[in-house]
């Protein structure tokens, strides 16, 4: 198993407010390389799917709707502890507890939009980077 990929998406939030350069700037700056990258938009039914694992939870449907509203910067990222580091360099899912430097302190709006994504394990990192990429798509 792939140990040392996280699969991580700028939100819409962050696209529409103008980040994506500044937030690439930090995940290069913190020692990631990109494996893949692209620029899209999910339809509901994507971003529903990749979101299953909250769908009982009360804000799936805030979420799904949020996650649809405008383009997301979605990547692979390779870094030794990629899942632990690049949940540490995004920082705390509501902004207000992220610790201050992390991206999400500096770029996100509230609990709900939070500027980007972060897998929280390696298998599913993986299993995020092959719901976006194909296998054509990913370059080490
Ligand atoms: P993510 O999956 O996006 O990296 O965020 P996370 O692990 O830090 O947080 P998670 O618990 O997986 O929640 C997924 C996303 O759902 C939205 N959320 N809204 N309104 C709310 O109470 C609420 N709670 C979570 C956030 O966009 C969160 O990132
Ligand atoms: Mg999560």
């Amino acid at each position: 198993m792939v140990t040392n990929r996280t699969f991580t998406m700028i939100k819409p939030d962050a696209v529409k407010a103008g980040h994506i350069g500044a937030i690439l700037n930090m995940i290069n700056g913190a020692g990631f390389k990109i494996i893949a990258m692209k620029y899209t938009k999910l339809s509901p039914e994507m971003a529903g799917k990749f979101y299953e694992v909250h769908k009982e939870r009360p804000f799936y449907g805030e979420l799904v709707e949020f996650m649809s509203s405008g383009p997301i910067v979605a990547a692979i990222l390779e870094k030794e502890n990629a899942v632990a580091d690049f949940r540490k360099l995004i920082g705390a899912t509501n902004p207000a507890e992220a610790e201050p430097g992390t991206i999400r302190a500096k770029y996100a709006k509230s609990l709900g939009e939070n500027a980007v994504h972060g897998a929280d394990s390696d298998e599913n990192a993986m299993i995020e980077g092959n719901f976006h990429f194909a296998g054509t798509e990913m370059f080490d």
